[in-house]
């Protein structure tokens, strides 16, 4: 069965999880989300599926925009199966239901969802992970991964477990915190140590960062992803304020996709 596989990713973990999927449900594309905004017109798939990450305990915002907006567009009567994966950390909070509820909206129904443990990238609060435990993220979910891919391609129907109050939450927490992760960049600052690469401009899955006298300068349209803090090949980008974690450049994950030349 063909499949769809429709990705966000920031730092790269969503795209390696969508990557290894795709290889292991054979006819499987990985698009990503942020090429897709503009479009009129996208061929289905019978079997779609998303990978996308926790961002603040939802999806992020352009994923949402793009189920509720451009997927709502599309003529949805040879889409067979639908399933939607989230990479978190830590608590992958009210995402699934979220994303549930968007599809829902946009005339889609869940048959499957779940989510793999990948290494943090939000640096405010967590330390970033050392080599070896990185590996270790990275080889658990390997195997969660092949466990997934195994069960999609039974057609398991599985939706996710409702956290408490998950209903209340999507409705009156999703957009106000997806709102504020709109104005997450004005935490950048860039220091001397950049080279004017331009890569920050080019891999913004949000087209979010103007190079402004060679240097990025961020407007208010950010998804808060980080991939501009974390790939930055100088480690140039930095928080105005303390952070605990550090650069998490992810070269493990394969993502290279520049989203503007
Ligand atoms: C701004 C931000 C907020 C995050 N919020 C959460 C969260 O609420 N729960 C969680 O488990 N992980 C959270 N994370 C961690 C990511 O979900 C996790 O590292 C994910 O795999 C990143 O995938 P990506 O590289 O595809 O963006 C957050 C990361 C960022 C950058």
């Amino acid at each position: 069965m063909k499949t769809t596989l429709f990705c966000f990713s920031g730092s790269g973990n969503s795209y390696w999880v969508a990557t290894q999927l795709a290889s292991r449900l054979g006819d499987a594309t990985v698009v990503m989300v942020p090429s897709l905004l503009e479009s009129e017109k996208i061929a289905l798939t019978e079997r779609i599926g998303f990978v996308y990450p926790v961002y603040k305990f939802f999806p992020p915002n352009l994923l949402t925009y793009f189920v509720e907006e451009v997927l709502s567009q599309q003529e949805v009567e040879h889409v067979d199966y639908l399933f939607h994966i989230t990479t978190y950390n830590l608590a992958s909070g009210w995402a699934e239901y979220a994303m549930e509820s968007s599809l829902m909206k946009a005339g889609f129904g869940t048959s499957y969802s779940s989510r793999v443990r990948m290494p943090d990238t939000y640096v405010p609060l967590f330390k970033t992970a050392g080599k070896e435990r990185i590996e270790r993220y990275y080889r658990d979910a390997e195997t969660k991964v092949a466990a997934i891919a195994d069960e999609i391609e039974k057609g398991a129907i599985k939706v996710g477990r409702q956290v408490l109050a998950a209903r209340s939450a999507t409705r009156f927490l999703m957009k106000p915190i997806q709102r504020a992760l709109m104005d997450e960049a004005r935490s950048f600052i860039v220091t001397d140590a950049c080279t004017s690469c331009g890569q920050c401009y080019r891999i913004c899955p949000s087209a979010n960062i103007e190079m402004v006298g060679g240097k990025p300068s961020w407007d208010r349209l950010c998804s808060g992803c980080y991939a501009c803090y974390h790939r930055c090949p100088t480690e140039a980008i930095r928080f105005r304020h303390p952070v605990r974690g550090g650069h998490y450049p992810n070269g493990r994950s394969g993502y290279n996709v520049e989203y503007r030349q």
